[in-house]
């Protein structure tokens, strides 16, 4: 498959997501065809940096201001590497008319973002998103933000970036769990908005987590055209925006109850889309063909954490705790079919509970890891 490139519609104006090998390597194109032009400063992580550093600046034709690295485990998600990240970029010269390129993957992408969202006000923002979760999801739509020791995401903005730069080349040193913990969004793309994604996620998934290129270009094309099509009719999540938290409900109980280590973030989707699927058959919200479609292909990417040290009372706390940081409301998203999802579903505590159960039956036949 020869270059993408999806358009983005905002607020603020209309982004290029480019998708395309080489791309990295081309990166002074990019900026030069946005016009970008004061002084660059990367922000990255130390690991990603010595990964793909070089190539990036090689792709910038060294024009490059500064680099700030920071530790991007989850936990350094905070205001406190704001600051770091904002005071370095002082210290560096940093001022009004500069650009970020956020190099890395979602860790990056939402601290990168958020100190361009506000550092002197806000800056030009390029994400050169290096996870497959970056690259389908995160670096697209603008939420930028960091947690707090009470729950995560609690403090951000939205910044639309100026362009996005996908080169899927940079997935071939991305550890294999994380790169099927992405796997889990893509499949979040195929029940909430793409038959076709989902279908060729079925036949394809072996060619996918090959890399082969072809496949591995389709699914990210597919994705960030899914996403870029739901952002761009609700950009700050009034509604439709909703349907993109399909898996996520349970899915940020289950990392909160326990504490962001037992599973990566797209692993806990796969766990709470699994949930999600079950409501939503004793809902009679969608046919048991359907629903077992999604499992299916669920287990087909297997390698979910088993979840015996989860323990269900505490996600049940997580989950209320999470309806009072949103005004007394969940949002359920549930399937009703391969490309339709409902949002906005209430649904009784009782079911919620029974659904867990339904998890826990499932750590007892444990999903096939092939
Ligand atoms: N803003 C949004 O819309 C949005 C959407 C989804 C997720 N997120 C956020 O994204 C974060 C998760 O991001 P993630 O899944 O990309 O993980 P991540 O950013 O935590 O990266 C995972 C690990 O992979 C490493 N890494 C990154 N690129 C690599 C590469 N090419 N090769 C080798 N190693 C590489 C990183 O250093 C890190 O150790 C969460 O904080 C989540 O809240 C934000
Ligand atoms: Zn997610």
């Amino acid at each position: 498959m020869a270059q993408q490139t999806i358009f983005v519609r905002a607020s603020t104006g209309t982004y290029p997501v480019a998708i395309g090998r080489e791309n990295l390597h081309r990166l002074h194109q990019f900026l030069a065809k946005g016009e970008l032009s004061g002084s660059v400063f990367v922000v990255s992580s130390p690991r990603v940096w010595r990964l793909w550093g070089r190539q990036l600046l090689l792709g910038l034709r060294g024009h490059v201001a500064g680099t700030i690295l920071f530790d991007d485990a989850e936990r350094a998600k905070n205001l406190q590497t704001v600051e770091t990240v904002c005071r370095q970029l002082v210290r560096a010269g940093a001022e009004r008319e500069s650009v970020i390129v956020a190099l890395g993957g979602g860790v990056v992408g939402d601290v990168a973002g958020f100190v361009a969202a506000s550092f002197m006000r806000g800056v030009r923002l390029v994400h050169v998103p290096t996870t497959l979760v970056a690259q389908v999801d995160s670096s697209i739509g603008g939420k930028t933000g960091v947690n707090l020791p009470e729950g995560k995401n609690l403090i951000g903005s939205f910044h639309q970036p100026q362009v996005v730069v996908s080169d899927p080349q940079v997935l071939s040193t991305l550890p294999a769990r994380h790169f099927r913990s992405g796997l889990f969004e893509a499949i979040k793309y195929g029940v909430v908005a793409d038959r076709a994604l989902f279908t060729f996620l079925e036949t394809s998934l072996a060619d996918v987590i090959a890399q082969k290129p072809s496949a591995i270009e389709l699914v990210i094309g597919r994705c960030a055209t899914a996403k870029a099509s739901v952002v761009q009719r609700d950009e700050r999540e009034t509604g439709l925006r909703q349907i993109l938290n399909f898996g996520h409900t349970i899915g940020h109980a289950l990392e909160a109850a326990t504490d962001y280590e037992l599973f990566l973030h797209g692993e806990a989707v796969g766990w709470g889309m699994l949930a999600a699927t079950h409501i939503g058959m004793r809902l009679r919200k969608i046919s048991g063909g359907d629903a077992n479609r999604i499992f299916r292909l669920i287990g087909k990417v297997g390698g979910l954490p088993d979840l015996s040290e989860v323990e269900p009372g505490r996600v049940l706390r997580h989950l209320r705790a999470d309806k009072k940081t949103r005004y007394g409301r969940l949002r359920w998203v549930l399937p009703r079919q391969i490309a339709r999802a409902e949002s906005g579903v209430k649904v009784p505590d009782t079911l919620v509970r029974q659904a867990l159960e339904e998890l826990a039956e499932i750590r007892e036949q444990p999903l096939p890891t092939k």
